[in-house]
């Protein structure tokens, strides 16, 4: 399914948002949220590049210094979940092994909350999402971070992280089960087609299914040795189309409806021919965001003008990848 097909599938759906929605906004701006989420999430990798360490070293780490910051990752998506939602990718500068986790984290809470879940059950998806992949820690560099595709064999030892993760967890003490079986199925999937057991459907506890969409979403669109980031919205039609095998019903749309078709931070070519950035959605037309227009038709910069897409007849042609063009969007929607 193309970009195109995913566009008009939402939009069949956009009469549902604009019901959830209606009474719905957000207490703070982008612009003030990603301030405060970025102290937030500078503390995070402070705590994430520490248990990762720890754990590489064998020594046991401070599973208590997660709550907090799990609690704050909370506060941050219901103060504004768009900023909360685009601050990994818009600081994507450090190690992929410690944003990983810190990104997981914070979109299993916006996915969690879109399931309506309590808050206590956020705290629980949202600390699974730090420690998901805390098994890759004890997997050599050699195979984490190949530059090249893995052989069949450090396939093999890659998909050992699970279970690993498991028992890294497992010889802590007090850690709730919830997080065990989001950390061990993870890599589950629907169909049964997944690792380590081939659980399929409702065997995989829905923490784990709920990190299966996030986990593939943080993953494609973040920057590896060996490949670019792809734009989000391209990689949401991609999961859109994995949807049925992949993913328990529904998750995948409810991901798409809390970030929406063009998440905050995406760069965009406009029907005038201009480039600009995304800087909030508007939730009752989802395909019409507010985009900040920076750049003309050969990528040059222009004056900054903020357009209301809702507002008018500018509509969004295709996303653009800034990396192409070595734009950077954070000092742009900021
Ligand atoms: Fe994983």
């Amino acid at each position: 399914m193309s970009a195109d097909e995913v566009r008009a599938a939402m939009k069949e759906k956009s009469v549902d948002t604009v019901r959830e929605k209606s009474g719905e906004s957000d207490l703070v701006s982008v612009q003030d949220e990603l301030r405060r989420v970025d102290k937030l999430y500078g503390e995070a990798l402070g705590y994430a590049r520490q248990f990762i360490d720890d754990v590489r070293d064998g020594k046991p780490f401070d599973f208590q210094d997660a709550a907090p910051l799990v609690s704050g990752f909370i506060d941050s998506v219901f103060r504004n979940e768009s900023a909360a939602a685009a601050i990994g990718r818009l600081k994507a500068f450090d190690e992929y092994t410690y944003t990983h986790c810190i990104n997981v984290s914070i979109l299993a809470v916006i996915l969690g909350k879109k399931l309506g879940y309590s808050p206590e059950k956020l705290e629980l998806v949202g600390i699974a999402g730090l420690f998901h992949d805390v098994g890759k820690a004890v997997i050599p560099e050699s195979i984490l971070n190949k530059p090249g595709k893995l052989t069949e064999d450090e396939m093999e030892v890659m998909r050992t992280h699970p279970l690993r993760g498991y028992g890294i967890l497992k010889a802590q003490q007090n850690i709730p089960v919830e997080v065990l079986r989001g950390t061990l199925e993870h890599h589950e999937k629907y169909d049964g087609s997944g690792y380590p057991r081939g659980l399929k459907g409702e065997q995989i506890s829905d923490i784990a299914r709920l990190l299966a969409v996030v986990d593939v979403y943080d993953a494609l669109t973040s920057r590896r040795v060996y490949k670019e980031p792809m734009p989000p919205t391209k990689v949401l039609a991609l999961m859109y189309k994995w949807r049925v095998t992949d993913f328990h019903p529904n998750t995948v749309e409810l991901f798409i409806k809390s970030l929406g078709v063009y998440p905050v931070g995406s760069f965009v070519r406009l029907s005038s021919g201009l480039h600009g950035v995304v800087t909030d959605l508007n939730p009752l037309d989802p395909l019409r965001p507010k985009v900040r227009v920076a750049y003309d038709e050969n990528m040059q910069p222009l004056e900054v003008k903020d357009e209301d897409l809702s507002q008018g007849d500018l509509s969004i042609m295709d996303v653009v990848n800034p990396d192409d063009h070595g734009i950077e969007i954070y000092s742009l929607i900021q």
